[in-house]
């Protein structure tokens, strides 16, 4: 042992050994993407090369080691600019020197996937840092993430500790962030960046994306276009706080800089225990934006996505049409609607639990998942057993992490609560948040769906809700170690939801968060969709579900069709159809022709599924470019596609109407074109074209002219090829 440590000291400490390693040079690739690292003679990891893949391998060996760019430079390294990651040792040192070690290659069992991971180490102090490279060869995709461990005589202190750093060399760069807050979320903000710092990030805790999503668009060299130009999407698989932090220099290089946000979130890190960060997941697009998207909305549904190629369960919610006002007779209507309108499932949203304190509105009941006995006198299993009788699912709200003061959960458990002891709670939406960190209180929110599907084990859907940040910030249970609590709680949500994904595989669930204040892929590993916005507006939510497409595939963005906006049903139901298809909507007012309609909406989204959820989407006319917008999806044998089109505030005296140029057809293929999901008394605006016959590469150059001059008109339109 003793002479195995000997070799091993010398080997390291031997200068050639150093000359060795100073020749690394370590390829990170994809089909389309090459990231190449070299270690500099004084053996600093360093970024080499970021773009587009070489075609030829030995020409990684000639690039030169990136000067100034350590790959992961930590405070108290030889740069200026904002570390990577930054420490107090032990012994109070403030200060830190990543030293290149070793990378290795460890084989995966899915040839597409590759992982390389490289150990750094310090030069003084026994800490360790290791960087992960997984990369996803078709989908040209790659994820990052960090683990950091020591064997210091006591804690370390991690004040930051990055996911990932990455430069690009460029005379310009646009950042487009994707910001917003409830009912008017993810919407994009684009600025060119100029020298100094730009930081998108949240410090909510919980509900953590409400103002800013955990992802951005960065486009180099030039404004983001759709079709062409260097694009980089990327995106933090973490349900918390997080940071991504862009910083120029006066020499034009930019840093991106991807982690949890160290906000109060200093980590005392024990000797022998391992860190490890969120993943940072990135795409670099040399053909645009749309590209860009594409490769990611695959990577999801193959990696990512709860079932992510699972069918999804269409639905009619009762949330926008009674809120709290309800009883079993009235959900059992909503149930027998459900089936003539064709939906799958019923869900059945807030309001169904609590006795003592029944959950009449939202200043109480939250914590007690008991059916409220004179409202559901029958409790939750009568209504699954109506809703089997009538041929559909059941499905059910819940928000599981929080608690109403008045509730005999808190009466009980105070101290499962964070709050501050010694002041008056402030509150938002008038509740608290459980303390995850706390087992027994992650036991306890197990429990809750546990008991749920035990006694219900026909119950077939979850909708998850989040409506409140991390408010008065102190967890019971950390005590001295509160600056662990944003990173705790996430870790044991995630605890929970693997515990719940491990014994119910097949529950699909609905990540809702007051709207879409929780838009991760780290949640979405649990999820298989999640409430893009509380604003079901369709010009609002035209912009609201543009933003989305730019991360997630259709089947994940949850669109519904409610009384919200004057816009015809038709309207309504043509922008929930570029989603994942849902009904909020008083089902009494709808007359047999609405209902009719909406059946058969509900049938044009089932049968073309194929497309719409697993195809290529192609984003054609945005909406932020004018009057107009259009979106169409590609399905991958290239033999059908279905298009939306929508006109939005067409000035009719001076407007110029260009047609629509489509994309992702086979220019070679003849398609048939048809007009489909028309209402009856909503006048269908003549085309010229409509069920013709033309070549994709027709459709692609020339185009259809399917916009109008009418405000707030749309079409849905199925291409067959023949
Ligand atoms: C916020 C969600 O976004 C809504 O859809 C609804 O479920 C309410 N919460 C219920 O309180």
């Amino acid at each position: 042992m003793k002479r195995n440590f000997l070799l091993w000291a010398i080997v390291l400490l031997c200068p050639w050994t150093m000359w060795a390693q100073s020749d690394s040079v370590i390829r990170i690739g994809t089909q389309r993407t090459d990231l190449v690292l070299r270690v500099t003679p004084e053996g600093k990891l360093t970024q080499a090369y970021l773009g587009p893949r070489l075609l030829n391998a030995a020409d990684c060996q000639q690039i030169p080691a990136g000067v100034g760019r350590e790959v992961y430079f930590a405070y108290g390294s030889n740069d200026y600019f904002e570390p990577a990651i930054r420490v107090t040792h032990a012994d109070g040192h403030p200060g830190m020197q990543l030293d290149y070690v070793s990378q290795k290659v460890v084989p995966q069992s899915d040839p597409n996937v590759q992982l390389t991971v490289v150990t750094l180490r310090d030069k003084v102090y026994p800490l360790e840092v290791k960087l992960f490279y997984e990369t996803y060869d078709r989908e040209n995709v790659i994820k990052m993430w960090t683990e950091i461990r020591h064997d210091e005589k006591k804690a370390v202190v991690l004040h930051e500790e990055a996911s990932a750093m990455l430069y690009m060399s460029s005379p310009a760069y646009y950042l487009t962030e994707f910001t917003g807050s409830w009912g008017d979320e993810s919407i994009m903000r684009e600025q060119r960046l100029l020298p100094g710092k730009k930081v998108l990030d949240t410090r909510l805790g919980a509900r953590a994306a409400m103002f800013c999503s955990p992802f951005f668009l960065l486009s180099v060299g030039d404004r983001a276009r759709e079709n062409d130009g260097q694009v980089l999407l990327g995106t933090l698989n973490w349900t918390g706080n997080f940071r991504f932090t862009f910083e120029l220099d006066s020499r034009h290089v930019l840093r991106v800089i991807a982690g949890i946000n160290p906000y109060a979130s200093e980590y005392r890190l024990e000797p022998g225990q391992v860190f490890r960060t969120p993943e940072f997941v990135w795409t670099l697009s040399e053909t645009g934006t749309g590209q860009a998207s594409r490769d990611l909305q695959d990577w999801a549904r193959n990696y990512q996505l709860k079932d992510g190629h699972g069918d999804r369960l269409t639905l009619l919610n009762n949330w926008e049409s009674t809120g709290f006002n309800f009883d079993e007779e009235v959900l059992k209507t909503y149930i027998r609607k459900s089936a003539d309108l064709g939906v799958d499932m019923f869900l059945l949203d807030d309001g169904w639990f609590a006795n003592k304190y029944p959950r009449k509105n939202d200043k109480q009941g939250l914590g007690d998942w008991d059916p409220t006995h004179d409202k559901l006198p029958g409790g939750v299993q009568a209504l699954v057993e109506e809703a089997d009788r009538a041929g559909v699912k059941f499905g059910i709200w819940i928000e599981p992490e929080m608690v109403s003061m008045k509730s005999e959960l808190y009466e009980k458990h105070p101290d499962w609560v964070i709050r501050f002891p010694d002041r008056e709670p402030y509150f938002y939406r008038n509740q608290l948040v459980l303390d995850l960190c706390n087992p027994e209180v992650q036991d306890y929110v197990f429990g809750i769906v546990d008991k749920l599907l035990s006694e219900n084990p026909k119950l077939a859907y979850f909708k998850w809700d989040c409506n409140s940040p991390i408010t008065n910030p102190l967890s019971p249970y950390l005590k001295e170690n509160q600056s662990h609590l944003y990173i705790d709680y996430v870790r044991g949500l995630y605890n929970v939801l693997d515990r719940i994904k491990a014994k119910y595989p097949n529950v699909p669930m609905m990540l809702c968060s007051g709207g879409s204040g929780r838009c991760d892929y780290g949640a979405l590993q649990y999820f298989t969709e999640f409430w893009a916005s509380d604003n079901t507006d369709p010009i609002r939510r035209i912009f609201i579900q543009w933003g989305f497409s730019h991360f997630f595939p259709a089947k994940s963005v949850g669109a519904h069709v409610t009384s919200m906006g004057k816009q015809s049903l038709k309207f309504r139901t043509d922008v929930a159809l570029t989603g994942k298809l849902g009904f909020d909507i008083d089902v009494n007012k709808l007359t047999p022709e609405e209902i009719a309609f909406c059946r058969q909406a509900v049938g044009h989204f089932k049968r073309l599924s194929p497309v719409t959820l697993e195809g290529d989407q192609y984003r054609l006319v945005s909406p932020y470019e004018g009057q107009h917008a259009a979106l169409m999806y590609v399905a991958r044998d290239q033999n059908k596609a279905v298009l939306f089109t929508y006109d939005l505030f067409p000035n009719r005296y001076t407007e110029k109407v260009f047609p629509v140029r489509l994309q992702g057809l086979d220019p070679h293929k003849m398609y048939k074109v048809e007009e489909i999901n028309q209402e009856a008394g909503v006048e269908v605006v003549p085309w010229e074209g409509d069920g013709e016959v033309f070549s994709g590469d027709y459709l692609m150059k020339v185009g259809l002219n399917l916009f109008t001059d009418r405000r707030e008109n749309s079409r849905m339109i199925e291409l067959t090829a023949q």
